[in-house]
């Protein structure tokens, strides 16, 4: 039997944020959060396990990795072996157009990705909910990325039971993602680090605390399709995670001048009428939400924004899926 399978994931982009960690070794997060698959950007991965034992082999985009991102994928892949009782060594072929390390959540769709082929060739046929809870120990917002759609992620209190699941599909609501690029370098501090120093901010034990109460809002809001009282939640939010990650110690500063640039234009957008809100991940990019029919002006207004390097759009995704054998 061909031990092979390929999958697809899309990265999410959170409009209630995971930061911080309860348990870092599971990944069982401080907090509930809630996100949107992003369709136009995705990961395909092909994992073929081998009978001999011996160390991975990962490459991305046609070029081997090496270091600490192979000995994570590694890792990742001890767990799968463990559920499947199999030793033997893989090979991870991984094709994306998702930009690492830029608050792209790039890390989601790898995990989500590796942990449906990785299962699906060692054929441990799982539920979505386990799926979901597999991928988490690869990345936790990875949980987020194997349901369809409009997603929550229940915090949970042990391994089994911190999974996501859709709230709505992605044909719910045509609500867009421009993510007005400042910056392509890599991240100094990688969110591993970051959730770490999460606890050691004033302002994470309230943030903590309110989470729960946004993470219904936000699901009412979207079941409702308001973007009005999304685009509050939303912003208090990101400004909320950004703000314990600069009262941290040591403080992270993830912003660039460019991201308060495009932060205070998008405000005043909305103030002229044009339906946006901003949210951040752990990085210096803007992501400017929209309904489908401002779109088109919204990327116009960001591109030509000072120290916008480029536009990038995406509208809700689906999950992570098998794909057929080519
Ligand atoms: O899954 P991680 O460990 O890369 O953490 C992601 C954290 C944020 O992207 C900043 C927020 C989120 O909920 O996606």
């Amino acid at each position: 039997m061909a031990r092979r399978a390929t999958a697809l994931a899309h990265p999410n982009i959170a409009f209630v944020k995971y930061w911080g960690n309860r348990d870092e070794r599971l990944r069982l997060p401080a907090n509930p959060s809630f996100s949107m698959n992003l369709g136009g950007l995705r990961t395909i991965t092909t994992v073929t396990f081998q009978e001999e034992e011996g160390p991975d082999l990962l490459f991305v985009n046609g070029v081997p990795v090496e270091g600490p991102a192979r000995e994570r994928v590694s890792a990742f892949l001890d767990h799968v072996r463990g559920m499947a009782g199999f030793r033997g060594r893989a090979v991870v072929e991984s094709i994306t157009d998702i930009p690492p390390g830029v608050g792209l959540a790039s890390s989601a769709a790898t995990f989500a990705a590796l942990a449906a082929a990785a299962s699906a060739a060692l054929d441990l046929r799982l539920s979505e909910r386990d799926l979901s809870t597999l991928a988490r120990l690869g990345s936790g917002s990875a949980c987020r990325s194997v349901p369809p759609g409009f997603v929550e992620w229940v915090a949970g209190e042990r391994h089994e039971d911190s999974y996501a699941y859709s709230v709505a599909p992605p044909e719910h609501w045509d609500l867009w993602d421009v993510i007005a690029v400042v910056s392509e370098q890599h991240k100094a501090v990688g969110s591993s680090e970051g959730h770490r120093r999460a606890a050691t901010s004033p302002l994470h034990g309230p943030r903590v605390a309110t989470a729960p109460e946004r993470v219904a809002r936000c699901r009412e809001a979207v079941l409702r399709r308001d973007f009005e009282a999304l685009a509050e939640i939303v912003e208090t939010d990101a400004i909320w995670m950004h703000a314990v990650m600069m009262t941290s110690r040591p403080p992270l500063f993830y912003w660039e001048p460019a991201t308060l640039i495009v932060l205070q234009a998008a405000c005043r957008w909305r103030e002229e009428g044009l339906p946006v809100a901003f949210t951040l991940d752990a990085g210096p990019n803007v992501h400017l939400l929209c309904p489908a029919e401002a779109v088109e002006e919204v990327a116009r207004r960001a591109q030509r924004v000072p120290g916008v390097l480029r536009v990038l759009r995406s509208g809700p995704g689906g999950g992570a899926r098998i794909l057929p054998p080519e």
